[in-house]
């Protein structure tokens, strides 16, 4: 039975709190949050017997076996930290830091620790994308040319006024950094090590700190170009979150609120899997899908010597890397953000 401490008791700890629940082999035995009424209620709600709003208390619990870090994602790598510090292992919400060098560090205070270190990109075990990877890893794209990823949300300015840190620099990042991460996730996962980014972002319509909209182009170490196209101020709502890669012999479509439905699936060659395609189409009526408990399952298979973890500190780094190239590489950085506001 592994037993998890919970810190950050907003919005994403429900999925969490809900797919351990249905693991018959881990149970939630304690919950944090700073604001001491959100640990209350999540202890009362999910019946766990242990909360808490200092972290200390939590991170001492010798009963504890892991951590799952649900705050802002500026204060992952310090959560982290601490936790392997008292020899628990790590799950981290996406993105694991806000910086490389923070992740950099929580990796290797993970690896001193002994613990395992985990992030949640929940979206690469859909069903969906599995089949997609499968068919990536079987060779039947032929060489990719080209990986392109849509992300046109809809997020109004009472969205980021929820909470302080919302579109901050310092513990949050934009629209690329925080709502289009799977995606940027996804692009790097099936093109492979990054030779080269150019990017224009923009703070278009909102009031934050960080950007609302932007486009990035890769070129990837293989030769491939990607693009990633974002931007929170789709009107009236979300119309599409999307990644299309294309190849000498396939090119697929993935789409669907949380990349879960196949929209195209075109190889030169035939797999009985094909036929599954309908199939490893889900329906979630959010964006976070459904990915949570699978998450969790590989989580504690790994940590039993099962399986490989989906997605380890050094994977989880490499869309961080990526983000921070998109970052680095807008030219408009230089220019503080008011400029870029009312720029024409
Ligand atoms: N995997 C996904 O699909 C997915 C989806 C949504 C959010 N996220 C990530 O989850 C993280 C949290 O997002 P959210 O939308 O739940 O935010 P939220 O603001 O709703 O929740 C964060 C919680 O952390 C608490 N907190 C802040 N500082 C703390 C501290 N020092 N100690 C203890 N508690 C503290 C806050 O009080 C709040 O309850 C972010 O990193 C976000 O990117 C991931």
């Amino acid at each position: 039975m592994l037993n998890v401490g919970l810190i950050g008791c907003g919005r994403i700890s429900k999925n969490h709190f809900e797919a351990i629940a249905g693991l018959p082999d881990a149970r939630c035995l304690a919950c944090c949050d700073i604001i001491p009424e959100r640990a209350r209620e999540a202890a009362e709600k999910y019946q766990i017997s242990r909360w808490t709003a200092k972290y200390e208390d939590m991170l001492r619990d010798p009963e504890i076996d892991l951590i799952s870090i649900c705050t802002p994602s500026g204060l992952h790598p310090q959560h982290g930290i601490q936790a392997a510090q008292h020899g628990k292992h790590v799950i981290s919400e996406k993105p694991m830091a806000c910086r490389i060098n923070e992740a950099d560090q929580m990796i290797q205070v993970c690896e001193e620790a002994g613990v395992r270190l985990f992030v949640v990109l929940q979206n690469r075990l859909n069903p969906s994308i599995q089949l997609v990877r499968r068919a990536f890893e079987e060779g039947r794209f032929g060489r990719v040319y080209m990986i392109t990823s849509n992300v046109f949300w809809t997020r109004p300015q009472d969205y980021y006024d929820m909470a302080p840190w919302r579109g901050t620099w310092e513990l949050d990042g934009g629209a690329f950094m925080n709502q289009a991460a799977h995606y940027v996730d996804m692009v790097q996962w099936f093109g492979g090590p990054i030779a080269e980014v150019k990017s224009i972002t923009g703070t278009l319509a909102r009031n934050i700190e960080a950007e609302d909209t932007g486009s990035a182009i890769i070129r990837f170490q293989n030769g491939a170009i990607g693009s990633i196209n974002v931007t929170m101020l789709t009107y009236p709502q979300n119309i599409e979150g999307s990644i299309t890669i294309l190849g000498e012999k396939g090119s697929v479509r993935v789409g669907g609120a949380s990349l879960n439905r196949i929209e195209q699936w075109n190889f030169a060659d035939q797999k009985d899997y094909d036929e599954d395609i309908d199939k490893a189409s889900t329906n979630p009526s959010s964006v976070y899908g459904f990915g949570h408990s699978g998450y969790y399952r590989n989580v504690i298979d790994t940590l039993d010597s099962r399986v490989r973890p989906s997605t380890g500190g050094l994977e989880g780094r490499k869309s961080l890397y990526l983000l921070e190239q998109i970052y680095r590489g807008q030219e408009l950085q230089r220019y503080p953000a008011n400029v870029l506001r009312f720029a024409k």
